[in-house]
Order: structure tokens, then C-alpha cells, then sequence
């Protein structure tokens, strides 16, 4: 295993992005556009995690996976119901069905958290989830996760492991706050190693520092309104073939210009 590319992968070896934030602030454009840079980038093995039970990212890459994370709970539940399962047979199996889970699409692997139908599940879900995230964000390069709006995630320690924890926000306090919420919650209920601020929709450098200079967050950098986004998105197009664009590059230049990834 010490070969040139296990050595590569190393350094980003235990990278987990995740996408936190208000409803509706672009969390998944935004999930979607980091997926679409990292996909072209040398021999990066990416991990996409939909944490979201309203399945927003699997929409925006046009990747439909047949097995989510809550089907996987279904089954757990109905073996546990009818054999008295040893439980470490069950740990190795429940590891062996998250793999796969994950539908490969090149380098690129997907896993979905999926819906249950009852809110009583959601525990039970989260708790998969963040097994899920340990567990799997070992075999990938990158580990991106587009998370669930709001705080409840974070404070539930489904994110317990990431490393790096990027709060969305759009050019408005009240999704300022819950990004400088969501923070509060991660100090105690994640282990990352760094948090940053991206704005998104800013009309332009100076909104976005403006908004910025209203917190102490950290600002990696901002995203303005673009229309191959807008487009890509009302025609269901696959994020994975936009072509170069300034959200693109935005993008790109908040994770990687502004050194937040070590890569
Ligand atoms: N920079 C942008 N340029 C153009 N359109 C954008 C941009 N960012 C987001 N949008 C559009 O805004 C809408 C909401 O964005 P998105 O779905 O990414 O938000 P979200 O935070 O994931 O929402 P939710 O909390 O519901 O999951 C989408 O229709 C998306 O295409
Ligand atoms: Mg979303």
C-alpha cells in the first residue's frame, strides 16, 4: 500500500466537507459545484453524502441511488425483529451494507440518507448516518456532505467527524445567525479541524464583506447569483457537466484559493 497513490491520497485522506446552513441559502448548489470541481481534479476519489431526507443533491447530479441509508435501517430493523442476531455479526454486516450503498459513478461515489416515514426513525437514521460518514469517508480522498438545513445535525453529532465544516449563508442576518449558531453547536458537538463563512448570492465583494464584518466567522469567500446555475437547475441538468462558470470559480477560489483545503 505504499505506492505513489495511496501516498497522494493520504494527504487528503480524512477530508469531510460539510455543507451547513439556513433552508433554502444554497447548500446544495453549493455541494453540487464543490462535487462538480473536485470530479475533474487528478485522481481525487469523492464521496457525496446527501444528508438531506428531501434529496437535493442526488437531484442536481442526476444520480438516483437504489439503496439509501434508511433502507439499510429498515432491513437492520426487521433482522434484529426476527433472529436474535449476535451483534457483532451485525456491526460487520451493517458496514458491508453501507458499502454498498454507495452507487460509483467513476471516482465519484454517492450515498443518499434517503426519508423515512415516520419521525420516530429520524434517531435511529442519524445515528446510521454518522456511522455511515466514519465508516465510509476512510476509502475516499474527499468526503462531501450536503447537510440538513438548520442545526439539528450538528447537534444531534451526525458531523461528529468533520474535518472541515463550511456554514452558507445568503447576504442576510437571519441566515448569519444560524450559520453563528450552527458554530456555537459544533464547538462541543464536532472535532474540526477548520470553519469558514461562504456567502451566497452577494451582488458583490463589498456586500459580502459587509455582511461578513457582522460576524466573527471567518470568511472564505462568496458566490454571486449566476445564471448556469439557475439553468442547470430549473432543466435537471446534471451538475457534473456545467461548464466553467464565476459560481464555479467562486467556489473554488473560497476552498482552495483561500487555502481552506490543505490539497
Ligand atoms: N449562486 C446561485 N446562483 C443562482 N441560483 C442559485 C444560486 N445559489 C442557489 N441558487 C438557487 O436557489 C435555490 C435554492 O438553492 P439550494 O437548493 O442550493 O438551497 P439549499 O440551502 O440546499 O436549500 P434547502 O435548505 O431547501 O436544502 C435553487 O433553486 C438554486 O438553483
Ligand atoms: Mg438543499
Amino acid at each position: 500500500m505504499g505506492d505513489h497513490h495511496h501516498q497522494e491520497g493520504k494527504e487528503l485522506g480524512n477530508t469531510v466537507l460539510a455543507v451547513c446552513g439556513k433552508g433554502g441559502v444554497g447548500k446544495t448548489t453549493v455541494s453540487a459545484l464543490l462535487a462538480r470541481l473536485f470530479s475533474r481534479r487528478g485522481d481525487t476519489r469523492v464521496l457525496l453524502v446527501d444528508a438531506d431526507p428531501a434529496v437535493g443533491l442526488g437531484m442536481a447530479m442526476s444520480i438516483f441511488p437504489e439503496r439509501t441509508v434508511n433502507d439499510i435501517r429498515k432491513e437492520i430493523v426487521s433482522t434484529v425483529r426476527e433472529h436474535a442476531t449476535d451483534s457483532l455479526d451485525l456491526a460487520a454486516s451493517v458496514d458491508y451494507k453501507l458499502m454498498e450503498a454507495v452507487s460509483q459513478n467513476g471516482r465519484l461515489g454517492f450515498l443518499s440518507v434517503g426519508r423515512p416515514e415516520d419521525e420516530g426513525c429520524y434517531c435511529q437514521l442519524n445515528t446510521l448516518l454518522r456511522e455511515a460518514i466514519e465508516t465510509l469517508s476512510g476509502h475516499f480522498d474527499l468526503t462531501l456532505i450536503d447537510a440538513e438545513a438548520g442545526v439539528e445535525q450538528v447537534n444531534r453529532r451526525v458531523m461528529r467527524s468533520v474535518s472541515h465544516l463550511m456554514l452558507v449563508c445568503d447576504p442576510t442576518p437571519k441566515s448569519l445567525n444560524v450559520a453563528e449558531t450552527i458554530r456555537k453547536v459544533a464547538e462541543e458537538a464536532v472535532n474540526y479541524r477548520r470553519l469558514g463563512l461562504l456567502i451566497n448570492r452577494a451582488r458583490d465583494e463589498r456586500e459580502a464583506r459587509s455582511l461578513a464584518s457582522r460576524s466573527e466567522l471567518p470568511l472564505l469567500g462568496w458566490v454571486p447569483e449566476d445564471d448556469a446555475v439557475r439553468s442547470f437547475d430549473s432543466s435537471a441538468r446534471s451538475f457534473l457537466e456545467l461548464p466553467d462558470c464565476e459560481a464555479l470559480q467562486a467556489v473554488e477560489a473560497a476552498v482552495l484559493g483561500s487555502g481552506f483545503l490543505e490539497i
